[in-house]
C-alpha cells in the first residue's frame, strides 16, 4: 500500500501497471476468440476493420477508462457517482459489473476446457491422434457435462482466491515471468506451422483481405472483438486507472497495452490458420477452433508433449491475469459500495457467476448468446458512454488535467479529444445501429 495513498493500493512501478493491464487484456480473448471470430467472419478483411477500431476507437477509450479511474480513484462505479453530474451516468457502472458477470460465466467454461487439456496433455491422451480424432475430444470435452463443471469452477475457484488476497500480490507477481513464456511458445507453434505443407493458404486468409466478405455482421464482430481483447467498455481499466499513480503517462500505458494485445492475437493467427489449412480443417468451425488445430501441430513437432503441455498451462494463467480483472471491478464494487468485506464480496460474487456458468457449461445456446451479448453489446454501449463522458460531461479542464498529471505536455491530446468527441462515438454508433440492423 503507497503512502500518499492510504486507503488504496497502487501499482508500484511503470512495469507493473503495463504488466497489470497487459495481463488483463492478453488472455482467451487473443488466443482462443479471436482466431475462432476471425474464421467465421472471413479472414483478412475482418483483421484490416479489427486493426482500425483498435487504433481509432480502442486506445482511446482505453486513455478514457484509465483518465476517469485515476481522476475518482474509485471503482466504476464510484468514479461516474464522484465525477458525474446526477446519477444517470450510474448505468456505466451498472452495465459493467452486469457485464463482467456475463463474461466471467463463459470465460471460466473456456478456461475449464483450458484446464481439461492441461490434464489431457499430461496424460498423454491427445498424442498420436488423427485430425479428425482431435475434433472428437473436443466435443467430449465440451460436452462432458459434470467433468467440464468441475474444471469450470476449479478455475473459477482459482480466480476468486486470487482476487481475495488484494491488488498488488495478486495480480503482478503472476504476470510479470509468464507472458513473455507464452509468447516464446507461441512463436515456436508458428515456426512449425509454417513449415506445414499447405501452410501459405492459411496466411492467404489470414492477410488477404476479401472484401465482398465484409458485411454489418463482420463489422459488428470486429468492434466487439476489439472491446473484448482489450479489455475495455466496461469499467476494468477505470479501476485499473485508480491505481495508478499520477507521475505515470496514461497515453504511453494505452499504447503499450494495446500494441501488446494486438500483436499476441495476430501470433496466435499465424500460428493457427496455417495449422488449420494444412489439416484440412474449417476456418469457421466457432469456438472449438484453437482446442481442434493446436494439438495437430504438437504432433507434428518434435518436444511436442512438452510445448503442448506448457502452451495449455500458460493459456489458462494467461487466462486467469484475465479473470482475476473481471472479478476486481465486481468486488471493488461489492466493497466499495455495499460495504462488504473483501473476502465476503468475493465469495458472493463467485456463488452467483459459478450458478451462470454452470448454465453456460451444459448448454451452448446460453453461451453463445453471453458470449455475443456482452462483446457486441454491452461493451460498446459501455465504451460509447465512457467517450461522450470524458469528451463531452467531464468539462475542458479536467480530461487535459489528468493525463498531463505526470508533468508532461501531452501533444496528441487535441487530436485525442477530437476523437473521443466526434470520430469513436460516431463510429460506435453507426457499427451498432447497422449490426442491429436499424439502419
Ligand atoms: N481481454 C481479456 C481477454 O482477451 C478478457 C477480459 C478481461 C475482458 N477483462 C475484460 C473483456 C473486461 C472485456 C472487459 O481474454
Amino acid at each position: 500500500m503507497s503512502v500518499n495513498t492510504p486507503t488504496r493500493d497502487s501499482f508500484s512501478n511503470k512495469f507493473g501497471i503495463i504488466a497489470a493491464a497487459a495481463g488483463s487484456a492478453i488472455g482467451l480473448g487473443n488466443i482462443w476468440r479471436f482466431p475462432y471470430v476471425l474464421g467465421e467472419s472471413g479472414g483478412g478483411a475482418f483483421l484490416l476493420i479489427y486493426i482500425l477500431f483498435v487504433i481509432i476507437i480502442g486506445v482511446p477509450v482505453m486513455i478514457s477508462e484509465l483518465l476517469i479511474g485515476r481522476r475518482a480513484q474509485l471503482n466504476v462505479f464510484g468514479a461516474f457517482r464522484k465525477l458525474a453530474p446526477n446519477r444517470y451516468w450510474n448505468l456505466v457502472g451498472v452495465m459493467g459489473v452486469g457485464a463482467a458477470f456475463l463474461i466471467l460465466a463463459f470465460y471460466s467454461v473456456v478456461a475449464g476446457w483450458t484446464l481439461q487439456y492441461v490434464y489431457l496433455s499430461l496424460t498423454n491422451a491427445l498424442s498420436g491422434r488423427t485430425p479428425v480424432e482431435l475434433k472428437a475430444v473436443f466435443e467430449n470435452v465440451q460436452q462432458s457435462g459434470g467433468i467440464s463443471v468441475f474444471w469450470t469452477l476449479l478455475f473459477l475457484g482459482g480466480t476468486a482466491y486470487i482476487v481475495r488476497s488484494g491488488i498488488e500480490k495478486g495480480i503482478e507477481k503472476y504476470t510479470k515471468v509468464l507472458m513473455p513464456m507464452l509468447l516464446v511458445i507461441i512463436l515456436v507453434l508458428i515456426i512449425r506451422a509454417l513449415t506445414l505443407d499447405g501452410a501459405s493458404a492459411g496466411l492467404n486468409f489470414l492477410f488477404n483481405p476479401d472484401f465482398s466478405k465484409i458485411t454489418s455482421d463482420v463489422i459488428l464482430e470486429a468492434l466487439g472483438q476489439a472491446f473484448f481483447s482489450l479489455s475495455i467498455g466496461m469499467g476494468v481499466i477505470v479501476t485499473y486507472g485508480s491505481y495508478i499513480k499520477k507521475t505515470e503517462s496514461l497515453g504511453g500505458t494505452a499504447l503499450s497495452v494495446s500494441l501488446a494485445d494486438t500483436l499476441i492475437a495476430v501470433l496466435a493467427g499465424i500460428a493457427i490458420f496455417p495449422a488449420a489449412f494444412a489439416f484440412d480443417m474449417a476456418p469457421d468451425q466457432g469456438p472449438g477452433l484453437v482446442f481442434i488445430t493446436l494439438p495437430n501441430i504438437f504432433n507434428k513437432m518434435v518436444g511436442g508433449y512438452i510445448f503442448g503441455l506448457m502452451f495449455f498451462i500458460l493459456l489458462t494463467i494467461a487466462a486467469l491475469t484475465s479473470s482475476i480483472s473481471l472479478l476486481e471491478v465486481v468486488v471493488a464494487y461489492f466493497t466499495e459500495e455495499l460495504n462488504l468485506s473483501r473476502p465476503k464480496a468475493t465469495w458472493i460474487a463467485c456463488g452467483i457467476i459459478g450458478v451462470l456458468a454452470v448454465i453456460c457449461a451444459f448448454n451452448s445456446l446460453v453461451f453463445n448468446v453471453f458470449d455475443k451479448v456482452s462483446s457486441n453489446v454491452l461493451l460498446p454501449l459501455g465504451g460509447l458512454l465512457i467517450v461522450i463522458f470524458v469528451g463531452w460531461i467531464m468539462g475542458a479542464q479536467k480530461p487535459r488535467e489528468e493525463i498531463e498529471a505526470d508533468g508532461r505536455k501531452a501533444h496528441y491530446y487535441n487530436g485525442f479529444l477530437f476523437v473521443i468527441k466526434f470520430v469513436a462515438p460516431v463510429a460506435i454508433a453507426l457499427v451498432f445501429l447497422k449490426g442491429l440492423g436499424w439502419i
